[in-house]
């Protein structure tokens, strides 16, 4: 097993390169399954959960070249299964995407129930209702997700909640479908635009993707394509918030500054400074930082992937910050690990207080989930004393060669290997 461990107190500074967006490749991975020939999909990021999408897409017969670290070719034209097992999905929440993009391309799919972060309940049910409005069967037996349609037909699917994933797999079922289909309350998250975009240069007619309003018309057939994958808008944030928190002064380079604009908010509101510079941002931490309040919200609001990291700025913070969390219901599991390193927070339901102390204290901790791991990382970086940080592979599921990117801005990190005595306990 392998741990971080990090020497706080260096400031970031120099320039990072912001990677191809985890979300959005997800996404778009599996629509390619709905083409009929080859797709060349570029700036991917190297990261565990497009290896585990890639060696799903290959299980179901797709020819998968790799031309470079971040290019990857995709030819579905012998694609001849439409099951995918609990084995290939437990690693991994957008596993659900494959139930869109197989009942596109098949009329059915066979799709183990998801794994990934565990914020609490993470239910399908929209996903559901939007599958059986467009004439599909589904039923659930096994922890498999049965879905089959005779024919996809096109419908007026309402939203009752922003959902990024019901809104991206109606996408994915729909874009064959004969007729017209409409979403409405729809995700406007990038990476719901990002696959639409991906979806129309295969041929499909989507238009809408970025408003709440999406309209699909289905078209017979869709054809290969070349697509570059969008920045990743929270691996740029996390950056931001890490060389603001360190009171540095770095570069986040090839980023879409108008996908940051709520991260950017609320930096300047704590004292930092931001600076746009084409697709590039400058961030400047501020001497000591003020307190400020946030709310999590489907885009444009401020993205809930990006409130643990954030919140570590508020521990250090002068004065009380109110952290209300409006999209999951157990999005504050992280509090536990940084109250180890000295921060003060009572977490009451989706609401935390953050009272602002002096500073954080290097402690042993873990990662709960992806972002929450982010969180940790930045925490460390501005601890005193060194941090150890366990159950690392979810970092690893979605920020490439962050060890590298931090190392180059000042950071002192570096892995380690140790010995899992939970594991030793439990053989
Ligand atoms: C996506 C992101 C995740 C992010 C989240 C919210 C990917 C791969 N993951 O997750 O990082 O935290 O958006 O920005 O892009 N809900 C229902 N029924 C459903 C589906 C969702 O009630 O069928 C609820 C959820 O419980 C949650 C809210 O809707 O409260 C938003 O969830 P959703 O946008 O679907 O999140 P994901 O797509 O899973």
């Amino acid at each position: 097993m392998e741990k971080i461990v990090i020497r706080g107190g260096n400031r970031l500074t120099g320039e990072v390169e912001i990677s191809g967006a985890k979300n959005a490749v997800v996404a778009i991975l599996p629509a390619a399954l709905l083409a009929q020939d080859v797709c060349r999909i570029e700036n991917i990021p190297c990261i565990s959960d497009v290896s585990c999408m890639l060696e799903i897409l290959e299980s179901l017969g797709a020819e998968i070249r790799r031309i470079n670290k971040h290019t990857v070719e995709i030819n579905s034209k012998y694609v001849n299964s439409y099951v995918v097992s609990h084995e290939m999905t437990k690693q991994l929440r957008a596993s659900y995407y494959l139930i869109g993009a197989l009942l596109g391309r098949f009329g059915k799919a066979k799709v183990a129930l998801p794994g990934g972060c565990n914020f609490g309940v993470r239910p399908i049910d929209l996903h559901i209702k939007g599958f059986e409005l467009l004439g599909s069967e589904v039923n659930v037996e096994n922890a498999m997700i049965n879905a089959k349609a005779d024919k996809l037909t096109g419908s007026s699917i309402y939203m009752d909640q922003v959902s990024v994933g019901a809104t991206i797999n109606v996408m994915l079922a729909a874009v064959k479908a004969r007729g017209l289909t409409i979403i409405g309350n729809a995700a406007k998250e990038p990476q719901s635009v990002s696959l639409a975009s991906f979806l129309n240069a295969m041929g499909a007619d989507i238009r809408g993707a970025g408003t709440d309003v999406i309209k699909i018309h289905g078209v017979n057939e869709l054809h290969g394509c070349t697509y570059s994958i969008i920045p990743d808008q929270i691996e740029a944030g996390t950056y931001m918030v890490a060389a603001a928190a360190t009171k540095g002064d770095a570069t986040i380079r090839n980023v879409i500054p108008k996908h940051l604009e709520a991260i950017t908010a609320k930096l300047v509101e704590c004292g930092a400074t931001v600076t746009e510079m084409g697709d590039a941002l400058r961030v400047t931490g501020p001497k000591s930082f003020k307190k400020c309040n946030i709310k999590t919200m489907p885009h444009p609001g401020f993205p809930t992937d990006m409130q643990p990291q954030m919140a570590v700025i508020l521990s250090v913070a002068q004065g009380t910050s109110l952290v209300s969390e409006g999209v999951w219901d157990n999005r504050f599991r992280y509090v536990e690990q940084l109250t180890r390193m000295g921060a003060n927070v009572i977490v009451d339901g989706t609401v935390a207080v953050f009272q602002g102390v002096p500073e954080l204290t290097g402690a042993p901790v873990k990662a709960d989930d992806l972002r929450a791991g982010a969180a940790m990382l930045i925490a460390g970086l501005i601890a005193r004393g060194t941090t150890e940080i366990e159950d690392i592979q979810f970092i690893d599921r979605g920020y490439e060669d962050y060890i590298e990117k931090l190392r180059a801005l000042g950071a002192d990190i570096y892995r380690k290997e140790f010995e899992d005595v939970r594991i030793m306990k439990n053989a």
